[in-house]
């Protein structure tokens, strides 16, 4: 089914939100909503962007009919921020493991990894005024039915379709995210949070590099910052990074 307004609208429900057939990115919709006072839980969703934003200033592939680009308002306390990425890779895991999928894992930070390769990725962007934090767009894309076959990305990215082997309805899923992130975001600032999200992370354990720290990554903190043992046995505090393991 093509996503459109009318086929969201059971998903939608009475939620604020705004649809686009085709947008820049649902993350500069979503802010200047923010800008102008758009509640808490509304949502952006575009069944194709052709300037989507990753995270590290990268670009996001999100061609039209095979992806879910979906971008959510929150307005966290400060104190919660840390937590923000957290709720958005916890709750496409959910819906992954709803749909069958067995190996669902989240790489440090936020990406969601099925079968070991990247099937969506999270940003967060907050919005600041002065010291007064404003809000956050969570922005979410997943790979539903992209096809990676043949490009430099197949080695790493991955679509639910591909792994479960089965078409799947992208309106149902935009339902099921809805309903996990309310319900990860209802629980913003918990250590039930945290500790969800610490134990879907596959990261602890392994060696990796994030810039230029290389270790063994040990744990992560409260504030979800990963701490890695470096070779002169050093504990090692990074918020932030491109994580790769080797
Ligand atoms: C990453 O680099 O892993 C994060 C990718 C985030 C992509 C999503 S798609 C919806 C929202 N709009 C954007 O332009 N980016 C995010």
């Amino acid at each position: 089914m093509t996503l459109t307004a009318e086929s969201l609208a059971n998903a939608l429900n009475q939620r604020p939100h705004q649809f686009y057939a085709q947008v820049s990115s649902t993350q500069d919709i979503a802010f200047d909503w923010l800008k102008n006072d758009a509640p808490a839980g509304a949502v952006v969703i575009a069944d194709e962007q052709v300037g989507g934003r990753g995270r590290q200033g990268r670009g996001w592939h999100n061609p039209a009919g095979q992806a879910i680009a979906l971008s959510m308002i929150l307005k966290p306390q400060p104190s919660q921020l840390s937590q923000i990425t957290m709720l958005g890779a916890l709750a496409i895991s959910d819906v992954l493991r709803g749909l069958g999928a067995q190996d669902v894992g989240i790489k440090w930070p936020n990406d969601v990894l099925l079968n070991g390769k990247k099937v969506c990725g999270v940003l967060p962007e907050a919005l600041w005024d002065g010291d007064k934090l404003r809000g956050v767009v969570l922005g979410m894309g997943m790979n539903v039915r992209v096809d990676f076959t043949g490009t430099e990305l197949a080695e790493r990215a991955i679509s639910v379709e591909t792994a479960l082997g089965k078409s799947v309805e992208r309106t149902a899923i935009v339902a099921q995210v809805l309903v996990r992130l309310d319900h990860w975001r209802n629980l913003l600032g918990s250590e039930a949070l945290l500790q969800a999200w610490k134990a879907r992370l596959v990261s602890l354990s392994q060696r990796v590099i994030v810039g230029e720290v290389t270790g063994i990554a040990e744990n992560v903190d409260d504030e979800g910052a990963l701490l890695i043992r470096t070779e002169d046995g050093i504990l090692r505090r990074v918020v932030a990074g491109e994580l790769t393991t080797g």
